[in-house]
């Protein structure tokens, strides 16, 4: 099997849509071995333990020197054997030292279809005012791959979720959800997991 991280921040409907899927055996090669949080408060966190899983938390106020933070995350990471991970509503940005140890091995979900609504500052409710202020008739969500740049690394899988007459950002951001971040983030994992199983490049 292959040890997956699952990075939060929030809600953490994306981690449960995860666990879900491997309690259904739909996950792969995947087993996920650590959910990690920059809030210790997000209830992602709550998730992970009703469902048996071990959670770390590491906020910019345990650590607020961004290489040492990136260092302690990296060594969180590889104390747990962790070889891939998904970013899941992670709002914060990783570091260089974390990055590199898992090039071509972190997957994230992003709440539009990259190239649009991406990049700095594009996270979560905003992505869908943007979408609705520049009065796109579609929108979606994409699994991709994470590299140093914010949102550019390679796509993995998109769907496309229609916008309706009258929807607001909240609207639109739980169609977007469930119509296609639930279920591409799963099918991305799935996919990255099986691959590192078979020691296949990407
Ligand atoms: C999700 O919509 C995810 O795509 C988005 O944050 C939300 C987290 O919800 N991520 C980004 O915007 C990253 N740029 P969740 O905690 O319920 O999974």
């Amino acid at each position: 099997m292959v040890k997956l991280a699952v990075l939060v921040s929030g809600g953490g409907t994306n981690l449960q849509a995860l666990l879900d899927a491997q309690a259904r055996g739909e996950l792969g090669s995947a087993s996920i071995s650590l959910v990690l949080s920059n809030r210790k408060a997000a209830y992602a966190l709550e998730r992970a333990r009703n469902a048996g899983v071990p959670t770390e938390v590491l906020s910019k106020v345990m650590e607020p020197d961004p290489v040492r933070y990136d260092e302690r995350m990296l060594g969180i990471l590889q104390g747990y054997g962790i070889q891939m991970i998904a970013l899941a509503g992670f709002l914060t940005i990783l570091g260089e030292k974390t990055v590199g140890a898992y090039e071509d091995r972190i997957i994230n979900i992003h709440p539009a279809l990259i190239p649009s609504f991406c990049g700095k500052g594009y996270y979560g409710l905003r992505v869908h005012e943007e979408a609705l202020k520049r009065g796109v008739k579609i929108t979606g969500a994409t699994a991709h791959l994470v590299n140093l740049g914010v949102d550019e690394g390679p796509i993995l899988v998109q769907k496309a979720v229609e916008v309706q007459e009258g929807d607001t950002p909240e609207i639109l951001q739980r169609r977007v959800m469930e119509q296609a971040e639930w279920k591409i983030l799963p099918q991305a994992v799935k996919l990255l997991a099986d691959k590192l199983e078979r020691g296949e490049a990407l």
